[in-house]
């Protein structure tokens, strides 16, 4: 179940009021509303891309709070950087390269842990999907690239090149969620060579009935980009790092586009691990870090869905990093 209680009021309020041609955010009030709680406070803005969200922070912000701004992507690290020169320069903005898988080491190293909230907006951004020579979309034509850090890691080429038929299947079944994943693999496997996103496409169009290439061909590029970037993993490091990040009685905000990201963030933000285990003290008490407020996911309304199609399928979920004593009270020993 999901729920629509965004405190602003979409009738008169602009959902693109932080938009731009880079990349337009998405739930950019119901973030600033909810995961604000300390005007003074320091927010790390994970996912850093265009700096929308982080535009939207530094609004509610009072000048003494500061924006820390992390992204893998050195063209959305320029883009933001240019967009947020005023507030980089009044000190209420720091723009890091890295990625969060890395997180705890990279606020270590800028001084500010621990921090007042955190935001994921997970996934790819406008721009790195509209941009052919990154390979992101099998709308253009362009090479089999897909990392989000162009200068680092596996390509998509080499995976769909070199990774055996087996390996490839795995990919398009767990990550691309994909029914057709063997029979995927196995045409890949034939086709080789496949060096662009045309080649990647002409393959799964011969093999799947027009009415459902398109969707198919979503699944199966959303499957290799997130074996390329190690999505996942990443995410999992990520939340796991935060829970020592965050001060008790801060906030994190995490917005998925799909559901082996919103599973994790849903499990991890309720109980405290990846397999939704509830853990319960000597009370009976729920165990675990962090309390999600409120329990169902944020989604965008029909406004902000018609003038952003790409808000469809976002689910925020926000949730409060509980004090130590909520951790609970050790066993005695036996
Ligand atoms: C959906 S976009 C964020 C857009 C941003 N909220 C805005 O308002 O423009 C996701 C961004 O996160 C970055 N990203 C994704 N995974 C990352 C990771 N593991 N570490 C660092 N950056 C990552 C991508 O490069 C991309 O720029």
């Amino acid at each position: 179940m999901s729920t629509r209680t965004s405190p602003y009021d979409s009738s008169t309020d602009d959902p693109l009021a932080y938009a731009t041609g880079f990349h337009a955010p998405v739930l950019a009030r119901d973030v600033q509303q909810r995961l604000v709680t300390a005007a003074t406070g320091v927010y790390v803005d994970a996912t850093l891309g265009g700096g929308g969200h982080a535009r939207a922070l530094l609004d509610v912000l009072d000048p003494e709070g500061l924006v820390l701004g992390i992204d893998r992507d050195p063209e959305a690290l320029a883009e933001a950087r240019e967009r947020l020169a005023a507030a980089h320069d009044a000190g209420r903005f720091r723009a890091v390269r890295g990625t969060f898988g890395r997180l705890r080491e990279l606020l270590e190293a800028e001084g500010v842990r621990p921090v007042d909230g955190m935001l994921f907006d997970l996934g790819v951004s406008s721009h790195q999907i509209d941009a052919p020579g990154r390979g992101f979309s099998y709308r253009e034509e362009g090479p089999l690239d897909m990392r989000m850090n162009p200068q680092r890691g596996l390509t998509a080429r080499q995976v769909v090149n070199a990774w055996s038929e087996r390996d490839l299947r795995e990919v398009l079944r767990t990550y691309g969620e994909e029914a057709r994943a063997g029979a995927l693999a196995h045409a890949i496997v034939e086709a080789r060579p496949l060096d662009t996103t045309r080649d990647l496409a002409e393959v799964v169009e011969d093999h799947v009935p027009p009415p459902e290439a398109v969707k198919t061909l979503t699944r199966v590029f959303q499957g290799l980009r997130i074996a390329v970037n190690a999505e996942l993993e990443e995410l999992e490091a990520a939340l796991e790092q935060a829970t020592d990040c965050v001060r008790p009685g801060g906030r994190i905000a995490v917005i998925s586009y799909h559901s082996l990201e919103d599973r994790r963030a849903k499990r991890y933000l309720r109980y405290g691990n990846f397999e939704g285990t509830p853990r319960r003290d000597l009370y009976g008490d729920l165990v675990a870090p962090w309390t999600e407020t409120p329990r169902a996911p944020i989604v965008a309304s029909e406004a902000e869905v018609e003038a952003n199609p790409r808000a469809r399928s976002a689910r925020l979920r926000v949730a409060e990093r509980r004090e130590d004593e909520a951790l609970g009270t050790p066993l005695p020993p036996t």
